[in-house]
């Protein structure tokens, strides 16, 4: 089970996402939660005001911290806090640290998040000091808000709760979780625009196609993501293959 609570100014964002392929399917088996949860509704004033001008000068809205804090207090006050601990804090924001496949895993390992979705000029610094466990950044750029991001690790998250993607094998053999890059794959028809589907997928030979398959995975990381090899601990049957490709030469980061 994982519960995940969405803190932001844009809830109606997510409605379209939740309504959609793995994660309606991990929502409608009761396999994971995800509440989106309005800031405007912990602020106080007539206006629903959430952000306010930066003290010191400068361009754009930061949001306060009040809303946020409430929110936070509001989640865990429920009985869930008492029966499944305390949930992890996390600030979308590309200050934060990157997310990768590793950060996933990482983050399954806590049965609740809270998801903090910040607007892109900032939010008051206090949430970071007073509330946040973690801060996490999709990626070197910059989005409009947080919402995308939360998308993201929500996605790449619920993947990883059993029983979430339908057969537990195709979450082990997707890229990055070995750290190989997926193999091309292949369906009907075999002939299309003059281009074949490579033989050997049509063989039935089962231990040549996982061959195959092995150095195709090898070759592609080799050339898109040498980096992904260096921080690797490989096989023997991947070594040998590398060594087949490079000459003997270690691959070289990228
Ligand atoms: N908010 C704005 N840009 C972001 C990014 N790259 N990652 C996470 N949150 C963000």
């Amino acid at each position: 089970m994982l519960k995940i609570d969405v803190l932001t100014l844009f809830p109606e964002f997510f409605e379209s996402p939740l309504k959609t392929g793995i994660i309606k399917k991990g929502l409608d088996e009761g396999l994971i939660t995800v509440n989106p949860v309005d800031l405007r509704d912990f602020t106080t004033d007539r206006h629903k005001t959430a952000d306010d001008a930066p003290f010191g000068g400068g361009a754009g809205m930061v949001m306060k911290p009040e809303p946020i804090f409430r929110a936070v207090r509001h989640i865990q006050g429920g009985r869930i806090k008492r029966r499944e601990g305390k949930p992890r804090i996390i600030l979308l924001t590309p200050q934060g640290r990157r997310f990768s496949d590793r950060e996933a895993k990482r983050l399954r390992e806590f049965g609740r998040l809270v998801l903090i979705c910040g607007r892109y000029e900032g939010v008051d610094e206090r949430v970071s000091e007073g509330l946040v466990d973690d801060e996490i950044s999709i990626g070197d750029y910059i989005l409009s808000g947080g919402e995308v991001a939360a998308l993201v690790i929500i996605e790449a998250v619920a993947r990883l709760v059993e029983g979430v993607v339908g057969k537990r094998e195709s979450v082990e053999k997707d890229s990055f979780s070995n750290s190989l890059l997926k193999y091309p794959q292949y369906t009907r028809p075999s002939k299309y625009l003059g281009m074949e589907v490579p033989e050997i997928l049509l063989s039935g030979d089962h231990e040549k196609i996982a061959e195959w398959r092995l150095v195709q995975s090898v070759k592609r990381t080799l050339s898109r993501r040498p980096d992904i090899l260096e921080g690797k601990e490989l096989s023997e049957k991947e070594r040998l293959i590398i060594e087949d490709i490079t000459g003997g030469k270690p691959p070289k980061g990228g």
